[in-house]
């Protein structure tokens, strides 16, 4: 069964007290939410210790922005599994176009990355996407079909969500439209061994456009990032309507 999961990406915004203020503008919302519904935050390193003590008992999970593949040692700046386990993160985002960008993330490392989620019992979600450029040359199922087969070597497939994130629509307002990226993410299905993998839209996700891009029969959970900074407009977005 494919769950469908909603997740905020919070990326370097909210400190701790900002984190906990939106909590408390946050929660009472999931009152209205369907029980199917996973809600995923993943704030910064720092944010995840205020919101673990804070989600306890919530259905809201947790997860974290990326982790390294080694359990310890001299990686300065990096952060593990066994770390991230063990204030209750459960989910870990992995090769997000921003890390892949302005922190040299390559195929190579993102599957060390995604190995070490499995092994420490975190769910991993694989950003895939492509470029403006890319997609303008004709190269977007290419590009991530290479991704898909370099990315997922060894991983396995019960245990992962993949967000499919065009990068030209990240941040920019300029959201694909919800038939092409449906279109795509039947395209990365069709490359996977297995049928449960939840496969989810990221890229200018906004409360006006949740409902069509969730009523796309591939289309299986957001990642979002800017509308999930926002109490109201966050819980927009978890509370979607079916259409
Ligand atoms: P925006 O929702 O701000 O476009 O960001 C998408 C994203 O990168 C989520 O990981």
């Amino acid at each position: 069964m494919r769950k469908i999961v909603i997740a905020g990406n919070w990326k370097m915004f909210k400190t701790q007290a900002e984190s906990k203020e939106f909590l408390q503008g946050f929660l009472p919302h999931l009152e209205e939410t369907p029980e199917t519904r996973e809600v995923l935050l993943c704030p910064p390193f720092t944010g995840l210790s205020v919101l673990s003590k804070y989600l306890h008992g919530s259905r809201v999970q947790l997860g974290a922005q990326n982790l390294h593949w080694e359990e310890f040692g001299a990686y300065t700046g990096e952060i593990s599994g066994p770390m991230l386990s063990e204030i209750g993160v459960r989910y870990v985002i992995v090769g997000h176009s921003e890390r892949r960008q302005y922190f040299g993330e390559t195929d190579a490392t993102v599957n060390l990355r995604l190995r070490a989620a499995q092994r420490h019992g975190l769910m991993p979600i694989l950003c895939v996407g492509e470029t403006k450029q890319q997609r303008d040359a004709g190269e977007t199922e290419s590009l991530i079909i290479n991704q898909l087969d370099k990315d997922l070597v060894d991983i396995d497939q019960e245990n992962l969500v993949i967000a499919y994130e065009p990068i030209w629509a990240i941040g920019t307002g300029d959201t694909c439209e919800a038939t092409e990226a449906n279109r795509v993410i039947g395209l990365i299905r069709s490359k996977l061994g297995n049928p449960n993998v939840s496969i989810q839209y990221g890229g200018s996700v906004k409360p006006n456009n949740i409902d069509e891009i969730m009523a796309q029969p591939e289309i299986d959970g957001v990642l979002v990032g800017g509308a999930s900074l926002e109490p109201e407009s966050f819980a927009r977005l978890v509370n979607y309507q079916e259409l």
